[in-house]
């Protein structure tokens, strides 16, 4: 595209920005409650149902306070949420064979949104960090990350969230061949209209520190996850990942984290035209809160901002803690 600017004063583009009238006619985003996935974190464990403390204005809730979260994404009119579960330290092992237990707490709080709002789509995480006596995503075995085994153990994961019915398996897990063999799995289990959101580019970052909070693995954690996570320096692999999770069988791709990656995002939905979303991740939050509650930048306008630039770079979807703030404020 070779834009035409004729000499000023012929050109005057401030012509186009001189009212709000004239801006709304040339804005070429804008972000819309429909574009939010609300991630909930949930807790059986008794007295955890308590703000997180590296995510001010953000609780954990018991499987009653997530329905009636998901009630209050109805109302507001935003069409997903995602659930994440911190669940009791007894259920963390070895063999994580709590995740695919058809009662587990993920299970148990899918069929109470599902009964509370049904017109609200549930995704669910299939990685094994919330029931791993190691805090990571796979199984370990002599401090290594065992990708095949995991992935046997992820598919059965995915399988049970289906049957509990979740509309929507995130794989955040990272481990390679999963995405296919979930998708044969719940293609073997009559679970036809299951949609995979494959967290593909899922980076090796610092910014999910409150999260691992949230859901308790922070403590558990040894080392990090850079063996499977993506490098953050790296662009083209991605793409490779990205691709690779479409061919597998993913209806829809993630970048992961956020306002760090908008290149990333761009260049995804350039290149494949999938449906993409964005995760708004824990850290992100984190910093827009602390710098808001020190009185260092307006929040509102800063997190409506963040939001719009996530559709600028190209993503249809947003997983964001801000999702009922931001759907208020579009409210007016
Ligand atoms: C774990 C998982 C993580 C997040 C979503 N799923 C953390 C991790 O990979 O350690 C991060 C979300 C956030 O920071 O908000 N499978």
């Amino acid at each position: 595209m070779t834009p035409i600017i004729p000499p000023f004063p012929r050109a005057r583009p401030r012509r186009g920005r001189s009212s709000p009238a004239r801006r709304a006619m040339i804005r070429e985003n804008t972000v819309s409650t429909e574009d939010l996935i609300w991630p909930l974190f949930v807790t059986d464990v008794p007295g955890a149902d308590i703000e997180i403390p590296s995510m001010p204005g953000v609780s954990r809730l018991t499987i009653d306070g997530v329905s009636r979260a998901a009630e209050r994404a109805a109302e507001l009119g935003i069409p997903a949420v995602c659930l994440f579960p911190h669940a009791d330290r007894s259920l963390r092992t070895e063999a994580c064979e709590e995740a695919w237990n058809p009662d587990n707490l993920t299970n148990r709080a899918t069929r109470a949104v599902k009964a509370a709002a049904p017109e609200i789509a549930v995704m669910t995480d299939a990685a094994l960090d919330p029931y791993n006596v190691h805090g990571h995503d796979g199984l370990v075995r002599d401090g290594v990350i065992l990708n095949d085994e995991s992935v046997e153990a992820l598919v059965k994961m995915a399988v049970a969230q289906a049957d509990a019915g979740a509309d929507i398996i995130g794989p955040s897990d990272m481990m390679d061949g999963r995405v296919g063999a979930m998708r044969d799995a719940l293609e073997a289990a009559g679970h036809h209209d299951s949609m995979i959101l494959s967290y593909s580019a899922k980076y090796a970052s610092g910014f999910y520190g409150p999260f691992r909070d949230a859901v308790g693995t922070s403590g558990a954690l040894k080392g990090d996850k850079r063996t499977y996570q993506l490098d953050p320096a790296n662009a083209d692999e991605a793409m490779r990942m990205i691709a690779r999770d479409l061919r597998e069988g993913a209806d829809m791709v993630m970048v992961k984290p956020g306002m760090p990656y908008l290149d990333i995002c761009r260049r995804a939905k350039d290149a494949f035209g999938a449906p993409t979303a964005a995760y708004q991740v824990s850290g992100e939050y984190a910093m827009l809160v602390a710098a808001e509650r020190h009185g260092w930048l307006d929040g509102d306008s800063a997190v409506m901002e963040s939001l719009t630039c996530f559709k600028r770079a190209g993503c249809d979807m947003i997983l964001t803690y801000f999702a009922p703030r931001a759907a208020d404020i579009l409210r007016g």
